[in-house]
């Protein structure tokens, strides 16, 4: 490649200086570190070309534009069997969720509950009964994960009447989870602009099918719900 380079521009120059009878001295001569700049071209197109796909693949992958995230579980646990057709409610394994900013995972001791003796041979719960055995900890992953400079509280919103479904969807209606919302900062603050919008009783707040309606204004003012101007000021989620 460099070779037909350098023969191409041996003849431009023989063009140009036809006047001069083509002496050859005073033809253009690219400095030695021109040399250098075609396998610095090829590395700088090569970078380029492996950037744009990486950059687009974290971009928009699941996992950063996380709407749909669904991760597959060490345990093919379903929501939809135990919240939806049992008709568990999420607190019995999500216990801290009232109280905590987390929403705790039930540690295997809550499933074993039923399933020593509930389907107690199922091939699908073994690693639920290895964790029992050995101590160790079922490594559910993650599905809604926010980054570590914003604040999040499960206690702040449940105490106001604000749903499990209005941020996670219809998790009884889910096999295996998945992200049904942005959790992005612009999906926050829809909400802290006009939370009125979204409120329900708090006794209604693990209920999936609850229709939030006409008394957000009312339910606003009996629980105190704190002002939008404190709501969306900047230090309230990045503390
Ligand atoms: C029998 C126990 C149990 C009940 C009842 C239950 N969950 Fe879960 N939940 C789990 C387990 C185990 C996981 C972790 C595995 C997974 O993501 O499926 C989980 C995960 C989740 C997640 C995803 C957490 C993350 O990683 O981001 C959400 C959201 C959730 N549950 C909401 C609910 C809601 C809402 C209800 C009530 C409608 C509920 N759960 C009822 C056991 C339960
Ligand atoms: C309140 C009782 C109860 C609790 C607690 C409970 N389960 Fe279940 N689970 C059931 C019942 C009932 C079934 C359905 C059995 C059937 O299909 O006949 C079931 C089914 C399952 C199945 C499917 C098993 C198969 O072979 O089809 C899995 C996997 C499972 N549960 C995982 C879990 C995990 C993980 C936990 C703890 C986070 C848990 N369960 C907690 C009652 C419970
Ligand atoms: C205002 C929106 C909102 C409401 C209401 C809400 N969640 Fe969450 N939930 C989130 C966000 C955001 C995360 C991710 C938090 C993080 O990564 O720090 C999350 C994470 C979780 C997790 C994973 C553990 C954790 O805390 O990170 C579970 C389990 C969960 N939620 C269950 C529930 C249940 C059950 C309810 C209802 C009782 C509920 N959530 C209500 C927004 C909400
Ligand atoms: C559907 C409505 C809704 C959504 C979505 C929502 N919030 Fe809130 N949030 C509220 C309400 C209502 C309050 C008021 C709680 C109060 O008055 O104590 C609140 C309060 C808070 C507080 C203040 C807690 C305190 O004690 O000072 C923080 C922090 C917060 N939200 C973070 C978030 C973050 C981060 C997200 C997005 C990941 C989010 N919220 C999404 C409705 C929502
Ligand atoms: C209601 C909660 C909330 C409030 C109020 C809020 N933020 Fe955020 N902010 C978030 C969340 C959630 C994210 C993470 C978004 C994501 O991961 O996509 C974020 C991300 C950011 C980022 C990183 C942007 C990026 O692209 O990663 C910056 C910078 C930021 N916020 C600045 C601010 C400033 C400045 C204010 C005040 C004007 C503010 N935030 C108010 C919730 C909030």
């Amino acid at each position: 490649m460099r070779q037909e380079f350098v023969a191409d521009m041996t003849e431009n120059n023989n063009n140009l200086n036809l006047t001069d009878g083509g002496s050859g001295d005073n033809r253009f001569r690219f400095p030695a570190w021109a040399n250098y700049m075609v396998p610095a071209g090829v590395l700088l197109a090569i970078g380029i070309l492996t950037y744009i796909p990486v950059l687009l693949t974290l971009g928009f992958s699941a996992r950063t534009t996380d709407v749909g995230y669904q991760p597959v579980q060490p345990v093919p646990f379903s929501h939809k069997v135990h919240a939806g057709t049992l008709g568990m409610d999420c607190r019995y394994c999500h216990s801290t969720v009232e109280k905590t900013a987390f929403a705790a995972i039930p540690p295997t001791q809550v499933c074993m509950n039923c399933h020593a003796a509930i389907k107690s041979e199922s091939e699908l719960l073994s690693p639920v009964r290895d964790s029992y055995s050995d101590g160790e900890p079922v490594s559910w992953i993650k599905v809604h994960d926010l980054p570590d400079f914003v604040y999040f509280n499960h206690s702040a919103h449940i105490n106001k009447g604000v749903g499990c479904a209005t941020c996670h969807g219809r998790i009884d209606e889910m096999e295996e989870v998945r992200q049904s919302e942005p959790i992005s900062m612009s999906w926050c603050l829809e909400c802290h602009r006009q939370p009125e919008r979204h409120l329900r009783p708090r006794e209604e707040v693990t209920n999936m099918s609850w229709v939030t309606g006409a008394a957000g204004e009312e339910l606003k003012s009996r629980y105190q719900v704190q002002s939008t101007e404190y709501l969306t000021s900047c230090t309230t989620c990045h503390r």
